[in-house]
């Protein structure tokens, strides 16, 4: 894949943020779902296994195309 790199970073603006990775390909569906509390970071790709991620929550979330700000 192009842009095995590129990664994503998303801070969790209260308790309880789920980031959600579904999978890639004919099949979408949820894979993995890790629950992030106030304050806390993750950063991540996407990767072979997941080619899109859903944010449930208060959250800043910065990608090579901008920084979005998850409404309340
Ligand atoms: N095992 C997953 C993968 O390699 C881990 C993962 C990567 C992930 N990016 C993610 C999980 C984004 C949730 C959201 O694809």
């Amino acid at each position: 894949m192009n842009n095995q790199n590129e990664f994503f970073v998303i801070k969790a603006k209260e308790n309880g943020v789920n980031v959600i990775g579904l999978t890639r390909g004919s099949d979408t569906r949820f894979h993995h779902s890790e629950k992030l509390d106030k304050g806390e970071v993750m950063i991540a790709q996407f990767t072979e296994h997941t080619s899109a991620v859903k944010v449930r929550g208060k959250a800043i979330i910065q990608t090579s195309h901008g920084t979005i700000d998850t409404e309340e």
